[in-house]
């Protein structure tokens, strides 16, 4: 069966040039699809602008446009920047479309009338950056809990969404479905920070501004931008739309990808509001860490922000891709140092990846002119067990990589490349040459080639364009051959032949040169 995979990244605040860490998500959730079309799923991606709310409407103001002309320049950015990191995504929506406004307007209208929503008076505190409300009682020191900015003190007439009256059906939904946030400790976070302490009733419109979507019935009103911010996940796929073929088709989603500062949104209001609309759940909320610098968060004013784009520049796509999906670990934030980068670029992708193409691609071409040698259908002792380690990196890669332990399960395919290169040490080829060891030399370049067709297919959902150079090296050109159809087997390599001279895929750095180059590049940045 073709099954279905529906992945979303939250929509982007369009503020400006997003730096390397905003790009997790989203290289995360296109590596997501590409390794379901892989298994032959069909797989679809969205993304898009969270493009309302008094935040832009200030920003706009600043840089003297409209709110309309700023985000649209705003959302071409961060397509051109998707574009440049490979993002292959199925749609990219902005919340000033009138495909979302008004199907926005139209939930409004319907939890009015289902009485999910009330009308009020807000009195409270409001951090604009975050968009958020808080009561005197969450501010630290007086700032926003979130990101210690000042916040306003706000009063005006509001609409309310009444969450208390779901708050024991969210807990249910959580006991009954342990896919539904992943990883496990942040579900234990939303009970014990926020629902158990008794959940307070979202306020869910604004009057004090103009930028957003106008409730239909009351249109002093602005629908308050998280309300229509996180609706984009049914508006993209046509709900309540004319043509809602792609939300029968996708939803409920699969994956939905964020980061931990949004969490209690989509943990907590996101399936909230889905329940309010009688529609099932996401099956997986997952739930990311933060990729920081040595000395906290990532700013400007500290001179500590690096930009997807120098990185790509310098190194390659592909380094950075890695990069991300491997310094991310599941319990902590990542962190991002020159020096880590460099190092993983030197040790992982040139000694260890691009070392083991190389040492095999001169092999073949110095003892069998460059014809792979053909599958014997006995291996030896040593080959027999470097074919089952190599099956068992791919189920353990699978498993992990299927739980949403990213980092490790790349590590796993690491540990499939050391064993390979270890392989060679083991069986010394140069010696069975010597000693005209034809029938086990075979092997051992049947098996060097079979696990480095193995090895690209593992790394082909987030580096692309490395794994396609890998099989260009080593002769592999069907496209069964490059995807899971074949992944375990180890007899299907024929009448294949490597490119007479290795192309090395990731040349060693200068290691201090380039610390410093990208140490004086985030100071330049400084502002
Ligand atoms: N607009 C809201 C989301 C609305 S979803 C209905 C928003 N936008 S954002 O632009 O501020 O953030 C986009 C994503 O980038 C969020 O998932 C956020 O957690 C993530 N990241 C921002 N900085 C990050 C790092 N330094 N590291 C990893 N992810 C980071 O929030």
């Amino acid at each position: 069966m073709n099954h279905k995979f529906y992945v979303t990244t939250p929509i982007y605040y369009p503020s400006g040039r997003f730096h390397i860490g905003t790009a997790y998500t989203t290289v995360l959730a296109d590596s997501m699809k590409q390794y379901h079309k892989l298994k032959g799923e069909d797989a679809y991606m969205l993304t898009g602008t969270d493009e309302h709310g008094q935040k832009i409407e200030k920003k706009a103001e600043e840089a003297e446009k409209t709110p309309k002309q700023y985000v649209d320049e705003m959302a071409k950015m961060a397509k051109q920047l998707w574009a440049r990191m490979g993002i292959e995504y199925d749609d990219f929506i902005q919340t000033t479309e009138e495909r979302h406004e008004k199907v926005v307007q139209k939930i409004f209208d319907y939890f009015m009338e289902q009485g999910d929503i009330y009308k009020g008076e807000y009195e409270g505190w409001y951090c604009i950056p975050c968009e958020t409300f808080f009561t005197e009682t969450q501010l630290v020191d007086g700032k926003c809990p979130d990101c210690g900015r000042d916040v306003e003190l706000m009063k005006e007439e509001s609409y309310f969404f009444n969450m208390k009256k779901y708050a024991d059906r969210l807990l249910q939904y959580y006991e009954e479905h342990p896919d539904f946030i992943k990883p496990e400790y942040r579900k234990n976070e939303m009970i014990n920070n926020f629902i158990k302490p008794g959940l307070e009733d979202l306020c869910v419109s604004r009057t004090s501004f103009d930028w957003g979507i106008k409730v239909l019935k009351d249109s002093k009103h602005v629908v308050y931008v998280w309300l229509d911010a996180l609706t984009n996940y049914i508006t993209a796929l046509g709900y309540l739309s004319e043509d809602d073929t792609l939300f029968k088709k996708y939803w409920p989603a699969d994956l939905q990808i964020v980061g931990k500062d949004i969490a209690r949104f989509h943990l907590i209001y996101w399936p909230i509001f889905l329940m309010a609309l009688d529609l099932p759940l996401p099956k997986t909320i997952l739930v990311h860490n933060w990729i920081m610098m040595k000395d906290g968060k990532m700013s400007k004013s500290k001179g500590n922000v690096i930009y997807p784009e120098t990185l790509i520049e310098r190194y390659g796509l592909d380094s950075v891709r890695y990069f991300l999906l491997r310094e991310m670990p599941v319990s902590q934030d990542g962190i991002f140092s020159p020096e880590a980068f460099v190092e993983r670029y030197n040790f992982d992708l040139c000694n260890d990846l691009s070392n083991l193409l190389n040492r095999t691609v001169s092999m073949v071409n110095k003892y069998f002119e460059g014809r792979v040698p053909e599958y014997k259908g006995t291996p030896n002792e040593v080959d027999k067990e470097l074919e089952e380690y190599a099956i068992s990196q791919i189920e353990k890669f699978d498993e992990k990589w299927n739980h949403y332990e990213i980092a490790n399960s790349m590590q796993e395919i690491w540990n499939l490349i050391a064993r390979t290169n270890k392989y060679i040490d083991e069986t010394m080829p140069w010696a069975l040459a010597k000693e005209e060891q034809t029938e086990k030399l075979e092997s051992c370049m049947y098996h060097l080639i079979e696990n480095l067709r193995k090895i690209a297919i593992l790394i082909r959902p987030f580096m692309k364009d490395t794994a396609d150079n890998i099989f260009r090296q080593i002769g592999i050109e069907e496209e069964d051959m490059k995807n899971w159809k074949n992944l375990k087997s180890y007899n299907k390599i024929q009448d294949t032949k490597v490119i007479e001279k290795g192309e090395p895929i990731f040349m060693r750095l200068n290691a201090e040169e380039e610390v410093e180059f990208l140490k004086n590049v985030m100071k330049s940045e400084k502002q």
